[in-house]
């Protein structure tokens, strides 16, 4: 893959959607709709008094808002007030309106910023920290890096996952800090640090750097910074780190902006490319699904769980319903076929992109259980075969290699069985540099269906 020519959609579909499945989860806000929320902030002329960045308001009659970063409740108990020094909204909003207003300026969480201070070493171990012991663990492992480096800390983290399940539910924090930690071994050099790292953890290293180097950067600046970040050469040569580097963009702005989606969305809008834009947003949607935190983002509901697919630009829509079935699943405790029956609750034209994110998910929950992963897929019902590709291309994701997504394949129902090559063929084509090799993996997978393989890969 080389990022100086234009990508076809589906390699970019393929990228956005790599490794979500091990990020960490929350619980999900259930209040006003944020997005209402922005448009009264303007209408109601509260930006004509206060400074608010997430609504583009510098005015300073009244406190700064992102310096109090007051908590929903308490903007509604602003709202609900008599009016005094601040004019009164009491009569003149509805309750629902006040909600709306709350859920845009009550911070997503104090915690949001605080994420983000540089990483400070101190003489903590591994051994100091007892299973579980987030922050501690976080710090040890960040130590590690600071002392060692990253790449021999980052493959204790390897060794210690594959003996103490218990790490499993930190370790994306705990490689989101050492990206950190990297950072300040390195003078903050990005580039540097990228290189010495791993994708272990649902690349949780890469990311921690990314947003890190956000820091203490002033919002209006935030595209600049961005577009500067990931274009250092030792970044761009290598398509991988590319990906990673773009991608965590969009999980770091969220993190710095305090979950501000709309302004997240905004500066990747602003990127150079195509295929940045799409990878920030990708970063963008996962982050907002599953904090890397266990931040509540203020841009989900319980009560729809297809929010916000539903209510953002028809340009943001594809890599938001991607991986959507991330938020129904959580919502819905990891019940598979409630997830698939919700599904159905998408707008129509994305009900079938909605299936192929409940087979990544799938795939992500039933691990490399085929009999499982086939039984899941039956749930999505006249959608099983968006399904079956969902899950042959996290297969092949996962693997880097197509050989048990072939096998996946083989044994899903016959009248499906074409569209699942497809869904091999496509992720091959993101991991074969020319053509030729392409076509020649496709050929020793595909069999009766090396056509359909070479269709997903754009080749037929
Ligand atoms: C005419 C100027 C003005 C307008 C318009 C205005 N405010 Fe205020 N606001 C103030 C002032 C002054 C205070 C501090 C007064 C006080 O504490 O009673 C304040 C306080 C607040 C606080 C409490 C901040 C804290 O730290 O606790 C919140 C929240 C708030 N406003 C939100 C809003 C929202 C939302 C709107 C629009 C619906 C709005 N304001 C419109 C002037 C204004």
């Amino acid at each position: 893959m080389n990022r100086g020519r234009p990508l076809p959609g589906w390699a970019v579909v393929v990228l956005v959607v790599l490794g979500l499945t091990s990020c960490s989860s929350d619980e999900t806000a259930e209040k006003g709709d944020p997005l209402a929320g922005k448009r009264l902030f303007a209408s109601e002329g509260c930006d004509g008094c206060h400074t608010l960045t997430a609504a583009g308001s510098k005015a300073t009659v009244g406190p700064d808002l992102d310096a109090a970063r007051p908590s929903a409740a308490r903007v509604l108990a602003q709202l609900r007030k008599p009016g005094g020094i601040m004019p009164g909204f009491a009569d003149k909003l509805s309750e629902r309106e006040k909600g709306d207003l709350a859920a845009f300026v009550g911070a997503a969480d104090g915690s949001a910023k605080a994420v983000v201070e540089p990483f400070a070493p101190d003489d903590k171990r591994l051994a100091d920290c007892r299973d579980g012991d987030g922050e501690c663990l976080e710090q040890a492992f960040g130590n590690l890096v600071y002392s060692d480096g990253p790449k021999a800390a980052l493959d204790v983290l390897q060794r210690t996952l594959q003996t103490n399940s218990a790490l499993a539910a930190d370790c994306h924090r705990i490689a989101h800090r050492m990206g950190s930690a990297a950072l300040s071994r390195f003078s903050d050099d990005v580039g540097t640090a990228f290189i010495a790292g791993s994708p272990v953890c649902a690349s949780g290293y890469y990311h921690g750097i990314v947003e890190r180097a956000f820091l203490g950067q002033p919002t209006d600046r935030l595209a600049i910074v961005a577009r500067r970040l990931c274009s250092d050469p030792d970044i761009n040569e290598r398509p991988f780190l590319a990906y990673q580097c773009i991608h965590g963009l969009g999980h770091g702005l969220m993190i710095y902006t305090g979950y501000d989606l709309p302004a997240s969305l905004k500066t990747c809008d602003d990127l150079r490319n195509g295929f940045d834009r799409v990878s920030c947003s990708g970063g963008v949607f996962m982050e907002n699904f599953n904090s890397s935190y266990g931040v509540s983002s203020k841009y989900l509901r319980k009560n729809d769980p297809i929010y916000p697919c539903n209510a953002v630009a028809e340009r943001h829509k594809l890599y938001c319903y991607l991986l959507v079935t991330a938020n129904i699943l959580r919502i819905e405790n990891g019940d598979l076929k409630k997830t698939a029956d919700a599904c159905r609750r998408s707008e129509s034209a994305w009900v079938k992109t909605c299936y192929e994110s409940f087979g990544r998910d799938v795939s992500g929950t039933v691990g490399k259980d085929a009999d499982k992963a086939l039984a899941s897929c039956r749930l999505a019902k006249r959608n099983e075969r968006d399904c079956l590709y969902g899950v042959s291309r996290e297969i092949v994701n996962a693997d880097a290699s197509g050989e048990r997504g072939a096998r996946f394949c083989a044994r899903a129902p016959a009248r499906h069985r074409a569209h699942c090559y497809e869904g091999v063929g496509s992720v091959l084509a993101s991991l074969e540099s020319t053509s030729e090799a392409l076509r020649a993996r496709c050929r020793a997978l595909g069999g009766r269906h090396t056509r359909s393989c070479l269709r997903g890969a754009g080749l037929a």
